[in-house]
């Protein structure tokens, strides 16, 4: 007894020992890196530091709008440029670092790109991976796209997006996590934990970047680019806290926004990258513009040239100009003419070294250009197993009329039908990198992974029978034969890769072409059907949901689609995904999210939306709403218990709730806890996501899960926006979506 806890005793010691010993050696690392940088600093002529703040694309492969000047070498050389984007490779990014070694003071070059989901393994968009409220499966999928990029030279991601999506309009919801501000932030932590590893400058990370900061999801219209009319309150608990989660998690860079806000565009908003970002949260990495954005301000009309555009946005905040060359034109005559102090560039161009020293590119500026090593990682056979089942967790199963799914591997024959099925790049999505020396057909088709699972005894039919777009009908007629010979048809439709994503907002969100002709012809034949719905953002697609048997919403897949599709038709994994964007029933409905206010006159269910605040000629409900998500088994609520139903601010409540696989297939259910401010001294939404779990259940199981619920779970920004938990009621909600209310309780907050 006595020498158990000596032990105890000794390994409470030993902790407290290497807890203490690391804290001080990451703090004699910061402080030895700011040392260094001052060192490089004190050396740095205005030119140079300016150079720094400047970052350019590569020649070959652009992401905007490029100018090819042709002087991007010269320009090295003389230490004028600090980063350079779209630079992909080993050898590419060591032949452009050997230039910058031969610049007066050697500072290496940073090379950043756009890898959002995936880099030569191309995993799903990221709105689908957030179907899966899989946070360790979200952070592996980051994780392994950072080590396929940093093993191919790159430093640096422009990911995670973190902006919070309400309007299916706007093309980049693809990017994001959907529309709730919880989940959301789940994500963003998840995502930057993954690219970034655990500490910085492991030889297998990204450094990450928090982006657009901010707001510019809520784009009026959904137009991209578009101004963004925002309060304080949406700006503070809708779309900042997924920015913070960002921050909480390490991340080294934000981006600005191409928006306005309320008439500031955020490249210049020093409310937001100063007061907010740096000063308040402390930040203290770097931000960069989004492309461009420091020069478009002149189009904005909040300066009139570039000269004022680099004034305004060094004064902000941003640190570092993507590719718009206002600040290599006109910060040295800025500082000249007293109109920036030597302080701002400065400080700019610190937290620019500070990152490349602490990724160690100091050390060794080719640290991430190794060959062999890029070879090694784009071929590592464990990338492709993971992007399998990262792509099966991400697809919705919205219909199972009949449990027509999961098909059995006996069938006959089957029809498989459609314009994406047998494509190969549509399934990589928007945002993808076309990686040099790698086949961008380095895809599993949807007929190839098909083909894959269900062997030689199976007869499987194929017919394109239409486009994505135009209005061409003349393959309806072979699809119509094959359905015909066949024992159950699955048809794969949506949209084209490239119209959801950057300047891809759409006014209509139906399924374009004849797509869904097809499918009521096919109908006439009487064959079951399941349909695919390939696509970037939440569509509209009426016709198809209420005709088709079966649908599986499938989003972009990326590399495994094929297989990874074939994998849940077949009901080798049972489909667990569970919508994160509402899904609207037409696009008048648009804007439609589950955590709305209240109105004095809320519409309570469709008999009574007359008069009250919903449309006459449309339910009050969505298509599907957000948490929604079938399985092929069923699951059900029992026993919810509170430990207490009054609670104290420093208190906790424990909520348990038992959880029964109900049916005849193993299968992961999402349990979601919603709470609802019953009366507060501001009005609060109808309900909010506070907390989820995600269990795997065999048939006949059961499992009690617990929730803990403390006073931050309670809190929001009262009229004076100060974070506060009110005394009073809520109501506790535990959903298998946010609609389908499986039991509920009340508690209170007291004094
Ligand atoms: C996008 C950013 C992206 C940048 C660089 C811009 O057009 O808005 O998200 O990181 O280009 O490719």
């Amino acid at each position: 007894m006595k020498l158990k806890s000596t032990s105890a005793i000794i390994l409470i010691i030993t902790f407290f020992v290497i807890v203490h010993y690391s804290q001080n050696k990451s703090k004699d690392q910061k402080k030895d890196i700011a040392q260094k940088v001052d060192s490089v600093l004190s050396l740095m002529t205005l030119d140079e530091k300016i150079g720094q703040l400047n970052q350019y694309n590569d020649d070959w492969q652009a992401t905007g709008p490029i100018t090819l000047d042709g002087d991007k070498e010269n320009q090295i050389l003389n230490g004028k440029v600090g980063s350079i984007l779209n630079c992909m490779g080993a050898e590419r990014t060591k032949s452009w670092q050997k230039i910058a070694m031969q610049s007066r003071l050697k500072i290496p070059l940073l090379f950043g790109q756009d890898v959002v989901h995936g880099y030569k393994t191309t995993f799903p968009i990221p709105l689908a991976e957030s179907c899966s409220w899989d946070l360790e499966a979200v952070e592996l999928s980051a994780r392994i796209s950072a080590t396929e990029a940093s093993a191919s030279g790159i430093h640096w991601t422009f990911a995670p997006m973190v902006d919070i999506a309400r309007d299916p309009r706007w093309g980049r919801v693809m990017e994001g996590a959907g529309e709730d501000t919880y989940l959301a932030s789940k994500i963003a932590y998840a995502r930057v934990k993954g690219f970034q590893g655990d500490k910085p400058g492991a030889i297998n990370s990204l450094m990450a970047c928090a982006k657009h900061f901010a707001a510019y999801g809520a784009a009026i219209g959904g137009r991209d680019y578009n101004s963004v009319d925002m309060s304080d309150r949406l700006l503070w608990e809708i779309y900042l806290p997924p920015f913070k989660a960002a921050l909480d998690a390490g991340v080294a860079t934000f981006m600005t926004s191409f928006n306005d806000i309320n008439g500031v565009p955020s490249t210049a908003n020093s409310y937001l990258l100063r007061d907010i970002l740096k000063e308040k949260w402390g930040f203290e990495g770097f931000v960069v513009s989004d492309w461009g954005s420091v020069g478009e301000m002149i189009r904005h009309g909040n300066v009139k040239n570039e000269y004022e555009a680099a004034r305004a946005a060094i004064t902000a905040g941003c640190d570092m100009d993507m590719e718009s060359r206002c600040y290599i034109n006109n910060l040295e005559a800025l500082v000249h003419d007293g109109k920036v102090p030597i302080a701002l560039i400065d400080d700019a161009v610190k937290r620019i070294l500070r990152k490349k020293f602490e990724i160690g590119l100091f050390d060794d500026p080719f640290r991430f250009c190794n060959s062999e090593r890029e070879k090694k990682e784009l071929n590592n056979p464990y990338h492709p197993a993971v992007a399998r089942d990262m792509a099966r967790k991400s697809i919705v199963l919205l219909k199972n009329e009949n449990n027509l799914l999961p098909l059995s591997k006996d069938i006959k024959t089957i029809a498989f039908i459609g314009p994406l099925v047998k494509e190969l790049k549509q399934n990589k999505g928007f945002w993808d990198v076309d990686v040099p020396g790698v086949d961008s057909n380095f895809i599993v088709s949807q007929w190839e992974g098909l083909k894959n699972k269900v062997g030689d005894k199976t007869n499987l039919l194929y017919a394109k029978g239409c486009d994505i777009e135009g209005e061409n009908k003349n393959g309806f007629a072979e699809a119509i034969k094959i359905a015909e010979q066949a024992d159950v048809i699955i048809l794969s439709i949506g949209e084209r890769r490239d119209m959801s994503g950057e300047a891809k907002s759409r006014s209509n969100l139906n399924i374009p072409g004849v797509q869904e002709d097809l499918l009521k012809e096919l109908l006439t034949t009487g064959k079951p059907i399941v349909v695919l719905i390939n696509t970037g953002r939440p569509l509209v697609f009426n016709f198809t949901v209420d005709n088709a048997q079966a649908v599986l919403y499938t989003w972009w897949l990326g590399s495994e689609a094929g297989n990874a599709i074939a994998d849940l038709l077949f009901g080798d994994y049972n489909p667990s995904a569970k919508l994160t964007m509402t899904f609207p029933l037409s696009v008048g409905q648009i804007p439609i999210y589950y955590n709305h206010f209240n109105t004095g006159r809320p519409a309570l269910n469709d008999e009574d939306r007359f008069y009250r605040s919903a449309y006459t000629d449309l339910s009050i409900y969505p298509k599907f709403e957000f948490g929604y998500g079938l399985s092929y088994t069923s699951f059900q609520y029992s026993e919810l218990h509170l430990s207490k139903h009054k609670m104290k601010h420093d208190e906790k409540i424990e909520v348990s709730v038992t959880i029964t696989n109900t049916g005849k297939y193993a299968g992961e259910e999402v349990v979601q806890l919603y709470l609802r401010d019953v009366v507060g001294s501001i009005a609060r939404p109808v309900k909010e996501l506070k907390d989820f779990k995600k269990i795997k259940l065999e048939p006949g199981e059961s499992k009690t899960i617990t929730f803990t619920i403390d006073s931050e779970k309670l809190s929001f920004y009262n009229q004076k926006l100060e974070w506060v938990a009110e005394p009073g009621e809520f109501e506790l909600i535990i959903g298998a979506s946010s609609r389908d209310i499986r039991l509920s309780d009340h508690f209170e907050l007291v004094e």
